[in-house]
């Protein structure tokens, strides 16, 4: 049985102010026992958002890691080991803003995510196509091809602590969501992928869906059999809606 997580991806929203509000929020939220939740503040405001959520059961993670997991002369960066050390417990790796508007490959979003692993943090790599590849019938293999470079170079068993979330990337802030039965059969895919090299390893893994997640449309994505959660953007940055999303995948 797997526990349902909900993550919030701030992106690069928030100041100091706002930040302060929105733990003010999600500080009187009643969440339920059964579900992780974790927020992505911009990594600026990491301490503010682990010292506000203190005694809060929410963890804190970051949006991004350096390829070089400890400290060093890399400018601009910020190490896994650094994150660690201010409190993170997980990091997003490979989302699709990255991927596409960074330029960030394959071979750097493995790199990172062994980076995460080493310094004990839970990564959560990110897979997903763009419309484009969707209706050019291209959907799982892009996905797979996503999966099979960290399998590839790190090796399947990296997935028992880890966990993956599709976010096709048409449905990123645009308010279109896959629908649950579009979204189940990519996260089945992505489970079958694994459970080809390791069952155990494929039925532990969380795979939460992304993708204009919102309060009105969790509960129905989050029934479906293969979908564990979700990893929330722009509804994140509301804490009365972060939470009811929270609520749905409690159910
Ligand atoms: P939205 O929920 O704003 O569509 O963003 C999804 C996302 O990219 C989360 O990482």
């Amino acid at each position: 049985m797997r526990r349902p997580m909900v993550a919030g991806n701030w992106k690069m929203h928030g100041t100091r102010a706002s930040v302060a509000e929105l733990i003010k929020g999600l500080r009187q939220l009643a969440l339920s026992t059964g579900v992780d939740v974790a927020v992505f503040p911009p990594c600026l405001y990491v301490s503010q958002v682990v010292e506000g959520l203190a005694g809060k059961s929410m963890v804190v993670g970051a949006q991004n890691c350096a390829y070089e997991p400890l400290q060093g002369a890399l400018t601009g960066e910020v190490a896994a080991s650094q994150l660690h050390d201010a409190g993170c417990k997980m990091v997003l790796v490979g989302h699709s803003e990255r991927r596409l508007l960074l330029s960030e490959s394959d071979e750097a979003v493995a790199r990172k995510f062994a980076a995460a692993q080493s310094c004990g943090l839970t990564p959560i790599l990110c897979v997903g196509e763009t419309r484009e590849q969707r209706e050019a019938g291209k959907t799982l293999e892009v996905v797979s091809r996503q999966l099979d470079s960290v399998i590839e170079s790190l090796g399947v068993g990296v997935f028992a602590q880890a966990v993956i979330a599709y976010e096709p990337v048409w449905a990123i802030g645009t308010g279109l969501t896959a629908t649950p039965d579009e979204a189940q059969s990519v996260h089945a895919a992505i489970r079958a992928q694994l459970a080809a090299e390791n069952a155990e390893v494929a039925r532990g893994v969380r795979i939460l869906y992304g993708g204009s997640v919102k309060a009105a449309n969790a509960a129905e994505l989050f029934g479906m059999p293969d979908i564990d959660g979700g990893l929330v953007g722009g509804a994140s940055l509301n804490a009365d809606e972060f939470g009811a999303i929270c609520r749905a995948a409690g159910n």
